[in-house]
Formats: C-alpha cells, sequence, structure tokens
C-alpha cells in the first residue's frame, strides 16, 4: 500500500497499479471518489467502472467512509492532478451513514467543528494546521540537536511555582471532602501522595537550569498547565512550551538562539508543508475580506512568512517600547484600553502595535521593570543593555509577533547567589522550598540564560489561524476539557 501523497508524487508509479486507502471526502457523477489519507492535503481522485461495482456498494461511497481502492495511476484527464486511479478493485472497510456524519462536504464554522474536535482533523482546514504542528515540533529537535543542545525531559509534577504567579493546578489523592488536617487546621498535606503540596507544572525552567549547569546546553519541550483564568485566543491551560538554557550564554546570545529558532522553523515549513500552506493562505485571505479594509493585514500568510524570515527582528528596549507607544495615534486619541507609563506590564495591544503598526516586523523586547517580571531574572547594572535610570530593570527579553504579540519570554538568569537571595526576599519567593535550586548559584555558578516558546502561539503564526484552540488537538480552556 502506498501513501496518496506518494501515489500522487512519485512519478515512476505512473502506469502501475498501485493500492491505496482513505476516506472519502466526496463522491461525484456515481464514478468518482476524492480519497484522502492525511498524508497530503490533497486526494487522490479514484475513478469506477460502474460496471464493475455494483450500486449498493456505490451508495456506500458516502463522505467518510474508509475505503481501499487498487488500480492503474494513470495520467489525469481532469486539470488539478498528475495522476488519478483507474480502479479495478474497491472495498469498504468502514461505512459513514450519510444522515448522520457530522463533517459534509460543505463549509463549516470553526466553532461547529471545535465541538466535533475528534472528527475535525478529517477537514482541510485542520488536517493541514496538524501536519504543520508537526513540522514545527520536529524542526525544534532538529535546531536545538544541531547547536548541541540536549533534550531534557523536566518533570510534570512539581512542589515549586517557578513563575511565581501562583497559577497552577493542584496535584493529589486527597479526599477532598474529608482531607486530613494539620494542627493548624489546614490540609496535611504530608499525608498525601508526595508528602508535600505538588501541582503541575508552569515551567521546566529551573529544573532545565540545573542540567545547563552541567551539560551545557538543554532543551525542554514538554506540556505546561496553568490555572489562568484567561478566556483569550492566545492561552491554554495545557500548552506545549519549549525552554532551552544554556551556561556561558549572555542575553545577546539568548536573543540570537531566538531569532535563529524562529527562523529554522519558517524555513523548515517553507520547505516541507508549500501544499498546506497553498491553502492556508487561500483561506485567510478568504476570512480578510471580511474584515474592515483598515484591519486587513498588508501581507498574505506566505509572504509574512518570507518577510519574517528575511528581514532581521527589531531590538529595543522596555524604555524605548514605553517612548514609541507614548507617541503613538493611538495613545494619543486614548484607543488602548490598558494605562502606558513607565513600569506598567505591555498589554497585547501594546505589543500588537509596536509589531504590526510601528515596526512591521517581529522585536524583541528588554529590560523590563524588575517587579513585572519573575525573580531569576538578572538585575541590570549601569551598562546592562536595558539599563534604565527610572527603576530597576531586569535582563529580559520577549520576542513579539504580527498577530500574536508574545510568543517567546526569556532571560539572562541571576547568578549572583547574595543578588537573587535578595530579589527572593522582595517578591515573596520561599528560599527554603527552592533550596536546590539555590545551591546552584553556590557551587560553581556561571552566567547563563534561556527562554520558553510556546509552541501553539508559533503554530498560529505559520498557520494564520486566529484562535489557539484551533492549533491543539484537544483544548483545555476554563470550563472546557471535552475529548
Ligand atoms: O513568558 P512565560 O511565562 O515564561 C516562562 O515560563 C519562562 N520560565 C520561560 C523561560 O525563560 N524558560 O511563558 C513562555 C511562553 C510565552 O511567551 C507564551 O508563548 C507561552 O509560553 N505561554 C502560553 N501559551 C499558551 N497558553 C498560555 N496560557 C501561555 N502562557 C505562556
Ligand atoms: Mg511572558
Amino acid at each position: 500500500m502506498h501513501s496518496i501523497q506518494f501515489a500522487l508524487d512519485e512519478e515512476s508509479l505512473t502506469g502501475t497499479t498501485v493500492t491505496v486507502a482513505g476516506w472519502v471526502r466526496t463522491f461525484r457523477n456515481d464514478r468518482f471518489i476524492a480519497l484522502n489519507d492525511g498524508s497530503t492535503i490533497r486526494n487522490l481522485q479514484c475513478v469506477i467502472d460502474q460496471k464493475e461495482v455494483d450500486a449498493a456498494t456505490r451508495a456506500r461511497f458516502t463522505t467518510g467512509a474508509s475505503v481501499q481502492c487498487t488500480g492503474e495511476l494513470i495520467a489525469s484527464q481532469g486539470s488539478g492532478q498528475r495522476v488519478e486511479m483507474k480502479v479495478t478493485s474497491v472495498e469498504v472497510l468502514g461505512d459513514s451513514p450519510a444522515d448522520k456524519y457530522p463533517i459534509q462536504p460543505k463549509k463549516h464554522s470553526l466553532e461547529f467543528l471545535r465541538q466535533h474536535a475528534h472528527l475535525r482533523f478529517r477537514t482541510n482546514t485542520y488536517s493541514a494546521v496538524f501536519r504543520i504542528r508537526h513540522q514545527v515540533s520536529f524542526g525544534i529537535h532538529e535546531y536545538f540537536d544541531m547547536h548541541g543542545y540536549n533534550y531534557f525531559h523536566a518533570p510534570i509534577i512539581t512542589a515549586s511555582d517557578a513563575e511565581g504567579a501562583g497559577e497552577m493546578f493542584r496535584v493529589s489523592v486527597l479526599d477532598p471532602k474529608d482531607p486530613p488536617l494539620n494542627d493548624a487546621g489546614g490540609v496535611d498535606f504530608k499525608e498525601d501522595f508526595f508528602g508535600a503540596e505538588s501541582r503541575l507544572t508552569v515551567s521546566g525552567q529551573l529544573q532545565a537550569e540545573t542540567a545547563a549547569l552541567a551539560l551545557g546546553k538543554v532543551y525542554t519541550f514538554g506540556p505546561t498547565f496553568r490555572a489562568e483564568n484567561s478566556n483569550t485566543t492566545r492561552h491554554l491551560a495545557e500548552f506545549w512550551m519549549i525552554e532551552p538554557e544554556a551556561a556561558f550564554m549572555d542575553l545577546k546570545g539568548d536573543m540570537d538562539l531566538a531569532e535563529g529558532l524562529c527562523k529554522h522553523l519558517i524555513m523548515r515549513v517553507l520547505n516541507n508543508s508549500m501544499d498546506d500552506l497553498r491553502f492556508l493562505d487561500a483561506r485567510l485571505a478568504e476570512e480578510e475580506k471580511a474584515k474592515p479594509q483598515d484591519q486587513r493585514s498588508e501581507m498574505g500568510l506566505i509572504e509574512r512568512l518570507k518577510f519574517v524570515l528575511e528581514n532581521p527582528f527589531e531590538r529595543i528596549t522596555y524604555d524605548e517600547a514605553i517612548t514609541i507607544l507614548l507617541r503613538s495615534k493611538p495613545y494619543q486619541k486614548k484607543k488602548f484600553q490598558f494605562p502606558v507609563e513607565w513600569g506598567v506590564d505591555l498589554q497585547s495591544e501594546h505589543e500588537r502595535y509596536l509589531v504590526e503598526k510601528h515596526f512591521k516586523k517581529p522585536v524583541i523586547v528588554t529590560g523590563y521593570p524588575a517587579k513585572i517580571k519573575a525573580f531569576y531574572m538578572r538585575t541590570n547594572a549601569p551598562g546592562d543593555f536595558g539599563y534604565s535610570d527610572k527603576g530597576k530593570t531586569v535582563a529580559a527579553m520577549d520576542v513579539l509577533f504580527p498577530g500574536i504579540g508574545e510568543i517567546i519570554g526569556g532571560s539572562q538568569r541571576e547568578e549572583r547567589l547574595d543578588v537573587l537571595e535578595a530579589r527572593m526576599k522582595e517578591m515573596g519567593v520561599d528560599a527554603e522550598e527552592l533550596w536546590w535550586y539555590l545551591d546552584t548559584r553556590k557551587y560553581g555558578t556561571v552566567p547563563h540564560a534561556g527562554f520558553g516558546l510556546g509552541l501553539e502561539r508559533f503554530v498560529l503564526f505559520v498557520t494564520g489561524m486566529g484562535n489557539i484552540r484551533d492549533v491543539i488537538p484537544f483544548p483545555r480552556t476554563p470550563g472546557s476539557a471535552e475529548f
């Protein structure tokens, strides 16, 4: 048996007899089966001889039915494909009752397809998205392997809150209705499975740092959980994060690594997924038509990917970002929903202004105020890139992308034990709980840096999809963990 992609593309197969299997997309004129097996967005046209296949069997070639066809690949009469199959034998593997199958050959809304998430992979849009998600995932391993990074598996269950944001899901085997209590009347987690309060990880960074200070270069790539109640098109409760961490790397090296990774992934998708990209490009163009003129993006999907690949990312400091925003038209006209002043976190509307309107390309912002960033980021001193006389800043860097905003968050880490301890105290981070993390600063500490890339946000960018629920197979969001 051959994949449909191979049958369509391998010229030496023309004139030979092959077998393929897949799911019926359409059956036209009682003769033409458009068959798709997921190996490519293209269908193989399988032409039935009505004399050879009885009417009862032909009635079973309904959309969604699985069939296996054997026949000769011949030059196609119709346009749009090089070859078609002259079917000599066909077998229905699984029926799909036409009156019940929800995915009909017509345009369904993404909303509707989300409610049929288990079947949506059978549509052109979602199959393209998930083939590209594979290309991106594989490209991540490829890039880091090429650069000498070791794939490091950080734990999923942890007792530490790496981001200090308190947005964690608890992992417990205690009876929620009748938990054991401690002397103070609180839940006694000593009695729990792990003997301590345990949660699902929000980041593998702290563990990755311990490994980087031995293996030199590592990266994690795994599921990440956040119990933040943000019902946006860019947030999931369960998402996949890639976190490289390298010893002897500073913030500049961190930015170079991040930009290099993004470009490698875009190049890989352009090289390997052109069929899918062309489909998604046309899909996006169709969607854009429905928008008012001033909200349409200037570039098509493929054009945008090439543009990002070919142009250096803009690198600015937080100070510069605030200055640009204060001078901007939307600020002057009070169009921003959130305030702009030195010290506030950049909201997605601000990020997107910088990227889409001001620079018109990806932007890396460094030197954020210390008080809006995590405890582990390195404190800037005069002379450091991103230092500000307006207040204490840290060697953070966020990579902002068009249509999305923040796609990567990272930093150089605070390697000086005394500075780190003071910062943790300032921010109320429990030093006792993180004794093992502090040990890395006690024994052979070195400058090091890393970042976290949100896989789904990146896949949103390369596919041109608008909602993060459409680029992960089974989205977990507030109020929803179906399938
Ligand atoms: O900026 P964040 O919170 O950084 C960290 O977790 C660091 N420990 C990373 C590091 O330095 N090793 O998250 C990193 C990225 C974000 O830029 C975003 O792309 C993604 O993870 N992300 C989410 N993606 C989907 N849903 C959510 N709720 C996300 N929260 C963060
Ligand atoms: Mg962040």
